[in-house]
C-alpha cells in the first residue's frame, strides 16, 4: 500500500467510525422484510388461523432453501446450536463412541458432541484454510468413530471429498463409514466444487442468528440433507416425534414470521454475499504487499463467503504481538478485530474438562496468530480502504517495536 496515500486516508478518519466492533447484523433488512413481517401477522390475526404449525411460509422457505443448496430436503429449526444437538441425536451415540471435530472452532458443535454423551476427539486444521485437516482426521480415527463434524470455518468450505474418503477407508464395524457432517453456521452461500455448501456431507447445519450472512429476526437455522431417512428422523426430533407417536422428539420449530423474513433474506443473499466478497477482495488487493500478514485463502474450486476476513500474523508474533496489533487497531484506529477462534479447550472450561490430555500444538499456534478485522457488505469502499490503511499502519508499528 502506498505510504503517502495510506497516511492521507488515516488523517481523514471519519468522526464516528462504525467498524469498531463485530457487526451485530451480518446482512441488513429492507422494506421487503418489514412488509413480509406485517403480512405474516395480518394473515394470522383471525383466531381460527393463528401462526399454525407448518404454515405456507415455512414450507416455501424450506423449499427455496433446498433449491438454493441443490439438496432434496431442508428443515427449518430454531438455531444452529439446536441443529447440532439434533444432528448428534440422530446418531444415537453410546458411551465410548467418538466424534472428531477441529479444535479451532466455535464451541457449539463441541458442546453438542459432549452433551450427547460421546467423546470429543479434537483434530488439527490446515493452516491455509483453518479447516479440518483430512490427514490429521485420519490419524485420529478409530473403530469407535461415529462421525466427523467439521465447521466450514469463517465462510470457506472444508474439503468434504477428502474427509468422505477418509471416512470410507475407516468404516465403523456396526454403522459403516463415520458420517461427515458440516457446520455451516458461518458459511451460508459458500461453494465447494461447483455446489453450494450444504450439498456435500450427510447433513449440514446453518445459522440465521443476527450476526450471520442472512438472518431470521435474530435466531433461526436450517438443516439440509439428501437422505430421506435422516430427514424423517430430523422432522420427528423437531416436533414431538412428528407423525409418529413411538419416536422421541422435542420442539425446535421456527415461527411463521421468521420463515417469511427468511424467504426475503434468502432471495437477497447473493447480493449481500456478493458485496461482502467484493470488499474482501478489495482489502486483499490493498494488503498484498504487507509481508507480515497472511491473508485469507480461497482455494481453486471453492467460493469463500468471507463471513470473517481471517488473517494470520507471523509465528514470531503469536500471542503478545498479535494482541498488541489488535489493541492498536482498536484503540488508535477504531477498527474492531476479533480472535475467531482459539481452540475451544483454551476458551471454554467445559470443553477443557471433557478433553483432558488432548493438546493440539498447531491449532494453539494458529489460534495465537489469527485475527479477523471487521468486514461487512455495507462497508463502503472508502471505509474498507480506511480499515486496510489502519491494518498496514498498525502492522508497521508492531514491527518497529521490535
Ligand atoms: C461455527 C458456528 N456454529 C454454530 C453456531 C451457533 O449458531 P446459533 O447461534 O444459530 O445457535 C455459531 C454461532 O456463532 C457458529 O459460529
Amino acid at each position: 500500500m502506498n505510504k503517502q496515500r495510506r497516511d492521507a486516508i488515516l488523517a481523514a478518519e471519519p468522526d464516528h467510525p462504525r467498524w469498531d466492533g463485530e457487526p451485530m447484523m451480518g446482512g441488513w433488512y429492507t422494506e421487503a422484510e418489514v412488509e413480509a413481517i406485517v403480512k405474516a401477522v395480518r394473515d394470522s390475526m383471525d383466531w381460527t388461523v393463528g401462526f399454525g404449525f407448518f404454515c405456507q411460509e415455512i414450507v416455501d422457505f424450506e423449499e427455496a432453501f433446498a433449491a438454493y443448496c441443490g439438496t432434496k430436503y431442508a428443515l427449518s429449526i430454531t438455531s444452529a446450536g439446536a441443529g447440532l444437538d439434533m444432528a448428534m441425536m440422530t446418531l444415537d451415540l453410546q458411551p465410548g463412541d467418538e466424534v472428531i471435530a477441529p479444535a479451532i472452532n466455535f464451541w457449539a458443535g463441541h458442546y453438542a458432541i459432549i452433551g450427547a454423551g460421546a467423546k470429543l476427539v479434537l483434530c488439527e486444521v490446515d493452516p491455509l484454510t483453518l479447516n479440518a485437516d483430512p490427514a490429521d482426521v485420519e490419524r485420529r480415527i478409530t473403530p469407535r468413530t461415529r462421525a466427523i463434524l467439521v465447521t466450514h470455518m469463517n465462510g470457506l468450505s472444508a474439503d468434504m471429498d477428502a474427509l468422505q474418503e477418509v471416512a470410507n477407508r475407516h468404516p465403523h464395524p456396526r454403522y459403516g463409514p463415520p458420517k461427515v457432517i458440516g457446520d455451516a453456521a458461518r458459511a451460508c452461500g459458500g461453494e465447494y466444487k461447483g455446489a453450494k455448501i450444504g450439498k456435500h456431507g450427510w447433513m449440514t447445519i446453518f445459522s440465521f442468528h443476527t450476526m450471520k450472512a442472512m438472518t431470521t429476526l435474530g435466531e433461526g437455522g436450517m438443516i439440509t440433507t439428501d437422505d430421506p431417512a435422516l430427514y424423517e428422523r430430523l422432522r420427528a426430533i423437531r416436533m414431538w416425534g412428528d407423525a409418529r407417536d413411538d419416536l422421541w422428539g422435542g420442539n425446535y420449530k421456527m415461527t411463521k414470521i421468521q420463515a417469511a423474513v427468511g424467504l426475503v433474506q434468502l432471495a437477497r443473499l447473493e447480493e449481500m454475499n456478493g458485496l461482502r466478497y467484493q470488499r474482501a477482495r478489495q482489502r486483499s488487493a490493498l494488503l498484498q504487499d504487507v509481508p507480515q500478514l497472511t491473508l485469507p485463502y480461497e482455494p481453486p474450486g471453492y467460493k469463500h463467503t468471507y463471513y470473517l476476513y481471517t488473517c494470520l500474523v507471523p509465528p514470531e508474533w503469536a500471542g503478545e504481538k498479535r494482541d498488541r496489533l489488535i489493541g492498536l487497531l482498536q484503540d488508535e484506529y477504531h477498527v474492531g478485530a476479533q480472535v475467531l477462534n482459539r481452540p475451544t479447550y483454551q476458551s471454554r472450561a467445559f470443553v477443557r474438562q471433557h478433553t483432558l490430555g488432548q493438546q493440539l500444538p498447531l491449532s494453539e499456534e494458529l489460534g495465537a496468530r489469527l485475527f479477523c478485522p471487521s468486514l461487512h457488505p455495507l462497508m463502503s469502499e472508502e471505509d474498507n480502504e480506511y480499515v486496510a490503511a489502519a491494518m498496514d499502519a498498525a502492522v508497521e508499528r508492531v514491527a518497529a517495536e521490535g
